[in-house]
């Protein structure tokens, strides 16, 4: 995936003081990237994620035939979309390490009738992709995965031989805003009124985005229905600032007893925010300083500060059910600094970390006893107790940026050096990361 492998070695801290803008969050990224390609007009988009995933979905947008223009340095990026014709690509379609371009991207060009062959990186092409193409082919579409044995295991390279969509109802079988976002965008293009029920609530940056680009969407309690044959028509955004990559200062916060951290225009979307609540509970204090709305998004400024009596008993705080999948992306460092904490954390139900961009859960696990932790692995979770001490190591990110960030904020209250080996992909979510946890960590 990489040409070269760094390593980042991270030193001790005493605290975390300072103010931080992020960058722009990766999941909207994303959807604005894909539905500025495929609508009607020139949408210019502002603080968007630096990250290579949503660069990713940028490129093959200019291969679907959009005019994309992306200035690294001012984070703003100009979509010229193709009016809901997209055309053949000359070559593959290639996701990098995106799980979230590959998915969503199969249901926005299945009702296009071309042939389409979606490629990634080694991580990428061993994760499971039966979950999109199923409902996909529910509603029509042709879509042959590699591998597998039809019910489970296939994945990319995926081939999709473009055809007209009839609506459906699918009832979403796991909590996955990626596979609800293919049966949108599919459904967008589609014969009829798409429906699809999630029992568990995903991230709904889908729904903001749809709306935002003109599209007609209504909920109704767990219900969403999407009326097909809709055009969409450019918008002018500024995506707000990504409070997963928020999550490790706000999980460093939680090392010190003077935290000090200003987060200036963070995402604060309620399907997201959660993680807010969840390091209150771990012993952070937050401030929400202001909250805007932005085309269905809240954005604000917050201060966390440590909370001088943080809870001491009572038990692990526990993330599952409707937690684990709220928290998804955050739970590896959320982990990661548990042995800090005084409760410890107790992670169930979250089995699909075992089909991210790694096995999260055994590399979390991994790289705790390596620093000396006592740590419990599960099927779908861990146990870490809190009230350790760790000693610094060498870790291994396994090409896994979460892994790479969450084990860089865990080094921070060791004693001794830590090695993070692979440190290069961060820059898939947060090229940023090293050097704003240079600037932020005081020693
Ligand atoms: C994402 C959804 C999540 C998350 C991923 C981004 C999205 O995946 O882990 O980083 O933008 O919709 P699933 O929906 O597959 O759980």
């Amino acid at each position: 995936m990489f040409a070269t492998r760094s390593t980042q070695l991270i030193r001790p801290a005493r605290s975390v003081q300072g103010s931080l803008v992020l960058p722009g969050d990766k999941s909207i990224s994303h959807r604005y990237a894909m539905l500025a390609g495929l609508a009607e007009g020139v949408t210019r988009l502002w603080n968007f994620s630096t990250g290579a995933d949503p660069h990713s979905s940028l490129a093959c947008m200019a291969a679907l035939g959009a005019s994309v223009v992306a200035d690294p340095v001012s984070r703003q990026v100009t979509i010229t979309g193709t009016a809901g014709r997209f055309r053949e690509p000359e070559g593959s379609l290639d996701c990098g390490n995106s799980g979230s371009t590959m998915r969503m991207l199969a249901g926005l060009v299945a009702p296009h009738l071309h042939t389409f062959t979606l490629i990634g990186d080694a991580s990428l092409s061993a994760r499971p992709m039966e979950r999109i193409r199923r409902p996909l082919a529910q509603m029509g579409a042709e879509i042959h995965l590699t591998g597998g044995d039809g019910a489970v295991g296939g994945h990319a390279p995926m081939r999709i031989v473009g055809r007209p969509l009839t609506a459906i109802s699918f009832e979403a079988p796991i909590a996955s805003a990626q596979v609800k976002t293919a049966v949108l965008f599919a459904g967008l293009q589609a014969t009829g009124t798409t429906s699809v029920t999630e029992t568990i609530r995903t991230r709904d940056h889908t729904e903001h985005a749809l709306r935002a680009f003109g599209a007609t969407l209504t909920r109704s309690a767990d219900l969403l229905s999407i009326p097909g044959q809709q055009h969409l028509r450019a918008i002018e955004a500024t995506v707000p600032g990504d409070i997963s990559s928020a999550a490790f200062f706000l999980a460093a916060g939680l090392l010190f007893p003077d935290t000090n951290l200003v987060l200036d225009s963070i995402g604060m979307n309620p399907t997201r925010a959660v993680l807010l609540d969840v390091v209150t509970a771990l012993g952070a204090k937050i401030r929400v300083l202001n909250v805007e709305e932005h085309h269905g998004e809240l954005v604000g400024t917050i201060q966390v500060t440590s909370d001088p009596k943080p809870r001491t008993s009572g038990g692990p705080f526990e993330i599952s059910g409707s937690l684990a999948a709220q928290l998804i992306d955050e739970i590896p460092v959320l982990a990661a600094i548990a042995p800090y904490t005084a409760v410890g954390i107790r992670v169930r139900d979250a089995r699909e970390l075992r089909v991210k961009e790694s096995d999260r859960i055994a590399l979390v696990a991994r790289g705790l006893r390596a620093m000396g932790a006592e740590v419990s692995e599960f099927d779908d979770g861990l146990d870490v107790p809190g009230g350790q001490r760790l000693h610094g190591a060498s870790i291994d990110s396994g090409a896994d940026h979460r892994i790479a960030m969450a084990f860089s904020v865990a080094a921070l209250r060791a004693s001794g050096d830590t090695e993070i080996h692979g440190a290069e992909a961060a820059s898939i979510s947060f090229p940023e990361f090293f050097c704003a946890l240079d600037d932020l960590a005081k020693r």
